[in-house]
Order: structure tokens, then sequence, then C-alpha cells
């Protein structure tokens, strides 16, 4: 097979973030996709109904006029946060759903939720109005080793916010592991998972063994094989509750290859490229507009997009380099060869 085409696909998760940075991250999400929930972890983070307006406004000043691209909003929790803050978003069609990043777990979440019993009512709220909560699902105690904490945050909090509030439509987003599927997979259709392409094609070996790549680093952290593989399964299966959310995360060279380097890997310049590579390795390259397209608009209450994309069978190699802001970035899988080219 040389060529395949596809429903146009859906990003269900990005980071943009803001200023010079949309130069290079408002095409790069435009390249394959029709439509991307925007994260909301910008300095200082998009916290109500008139930040998200203008982080939008800026963002669609970097779209052509002629493109029907549209990025979908979403409003960061805080301790703070209150229902009527929720419901003034809601009420002018800003937010696509709100998301929960546990204070400290990752990349400009300091100011996020500390006490998820705090946003009772908040839950409360967006269970009433159909808004979709997004959780970055890990606890963030020192005490727990990295690689539990995305098991540890489902048996202490998602357990519980799912019990207590069985309506709300929840993301676990960027799953890593197999307790994270089977526990997705066992639930009732109110929860769904986004999967990047990076926890599809590699382990915490490609990351570690025989050196630090610290370009693999992000969060939640690469798994070993066997979460890998329980990913892989997952996406190909056709499994409606499964879908494509990159993550991709921009961040400088000099800020990944630091002494303290940030979490983030950058996807969006062969982002569908990538998921098929990962989808043909699996022998389920049939599978990949299920999971690229379908389900994710279907969580999420949308129609599917009616244009299509093709891939060719057509080998290139991915630069080391894209420039970004005034530096530049290490996109993921840099150097290397993929066998699928986006026919532009
Ligand atoms: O690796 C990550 N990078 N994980 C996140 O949750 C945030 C992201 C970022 O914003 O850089
Ligand atoms: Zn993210």
């Amino acid at each position: 097979m040389d060529k395949i085409s596809i429903i146009k696909p859906d990003d269900w998760h990005v980071h943009l973030r803001d200023k010079d940075a949309l130069k290079t991250t408002v095409p790069a999400a435009m390249r394959c996709f029709e439509r991307c929930i925007i994260m909301p972890n910008l300095l200082p983070p998009v916290t109500s109904a008139d930040s998200i307006k203008k982080y939008r406004d800026s963002i669609l000043s970097y779209k052509p006029s002629d493109s029907t691209w549209t990025p979908l909003m979403v409003m960061y929790l805080t301790d703070q946060t209150s229902k009527k803050c929720i419901k003034a978003a809601y009420d002018q069609g800003l937010i696509f759903g709100c998301k929960y990043y546990p204070a400290g777990a990752t990349t400009n979440s300091a100011t996020g939720v500390s006490n998820p019993n705090r946003l009772n009512g908040v839950f409360g709220v967006m269970q009433e109005l159909g808004i979709i909560l997004q959780i970055h699902g890990e606890v963030t105690e020192s005490s727990v080793d990295i690689f539990d904490r995305e098991k540890v945050f489902i048996d202490r909090h998602l357990t519980k916010i799912k019990h207590n509030f069985p309506e709300l439509k929840i993301v676990l987003e960027h799953v890593t592991t197999k307790q994270g599927v089977d526990f997705v997979r066992d639930s009732d259709g109110y929860i769904a998972a986004t999967i990047t392409p990076q926890h599809l094609l590699f382990n915490r070996n490609d990351m570690l063994a025989g050196g630090i790549r610290p370009h693999l680093f992000c969060l939640p952290i690469l798994k070993r094989d066997l979460h890998q593989n329980a990913l892989i399964k997952a996406a190909t299966s056709g499994e409606k509750k499964f879908f494509l959310g990159t993550d991709s995360a921009p961040h400088a060279r000099e800020n990944k290859e630091n002494i303290c380097g940030c979490a983030g890997c950058f996807s969006h310049h062969a982002a569908i490229e990538l998921y098929a590579e990962a989808f043909e390795r699996a022998g389920a390259l049939h599978q990949l507009e299920q999971f690229a397209s379908v389900n994710g608009a279907e969580f999420y209450g949308l129609e599917k997009n009616s244009e299509l994309i093709s891939l060719l069978r057509d080998p290139w190699q991915v630069p080391n380099q894209i420039d970004y802001r005034n530096s530049s970035l290490v996109p993921l899988a840099a150097g290397t060869t993929l066998n699928w080219r986006l026919e532009i």
C-alpha cells in the first residue's frame, strides 16, 4: 500500500505557548489537524473568560484568513476557580473543557490544584453543564516514585472523582500505563484517554539506556515496555475510549539540554506520520482513522471533519532542529527516517 487516505484528524491535546512561539506552533498545528484543544498552561495561566478570549485572539492572528483550522480553548483550574467563572466562560461558548493540573506536576503547573476536594463545587457545575474535565493524572508527592505517579493518582484521586461525579465527562490525558489503560477501559462511557506519539514509539530504555536523551523527557515520563505495549494495543484496537492527543510541547533546545531540563516533546512537525509509524509497526494502519479522526470527535460531541488527508509511503528524514523563538528546538524523532509523509 503506497497511499492511505483518512478523515482529517484533530489533536485533542496540544501546547502552542504564546507570543512569538505562535509563529512556529500555529502553522505546525494547521499542518494536518482541523481542530486542536489548546492547553492553558501559560505564564500566567489561562484562568478566566477574559484571558481565554485574549489567548484565542492571539492564536487566531497567526491563522491565514482562508483556513478553517480551529483552536478549541480550555480553562486552567486552580484552588480559587469558582463556579461563576466556569459558567461565565461556558455561557460565552468559550470553553471545550477545564484542565486539572495537580500543583507542581509539570510545566507551568505551580498554580494548579493542590487539593481536589476544594473543587467539588466546580466539578458539580461541570457535570451539570456537560463540560469535559481534562486531567493530568499524576500525584506530585516526592515520596512517590516518578514511574508510579499515574497509578497512584488513579487510586487516590481519579477513582474518587469518578465515584462522586459519575456523569462528569473526563479525559485522562496522555495515559502512560497499563493501569491507566485498564482503568479507562473498565470504567463507564464517561471517561476516555488521549495517547501521545512518544508514548507509542518509545519507552524508558530509549530515553535512558546508553546515555540520557533529554529530548525524550516528558511528563508523565516514558514507562517500561509493558506499558508501551498496553498503549499500542489500546490505540490500535479501535476502542472508542482512546484517541489522538499529541501533547506536542515545544521547549527551546537550551532548556531541554540543561542541568535541570524541561519536560515536553515537540511532535507537530510530523504528528500524523509519527502515529502512522506506530500503527504500521503494530500491523494496524487500518485503525489509524478511528483513533485519529473519529473517537475524539465523538467523545467531545462534535461532528467528524468532512475533508480527507492522504499519507504517502515516501521515506523522509526528520530535521535535526527547527527554528523556535530566537533559538531552535529538537523535534521528536529528529534525524530519523519516517516511512509515511503527509501529501500536501
Ligand atoms: O511533558 C510535558 N510537557 N507534559 C506536560 O504535562 C506539559 C508539557 C509542557 O507544557 O511542556
Ligand atoms: Zn500537555
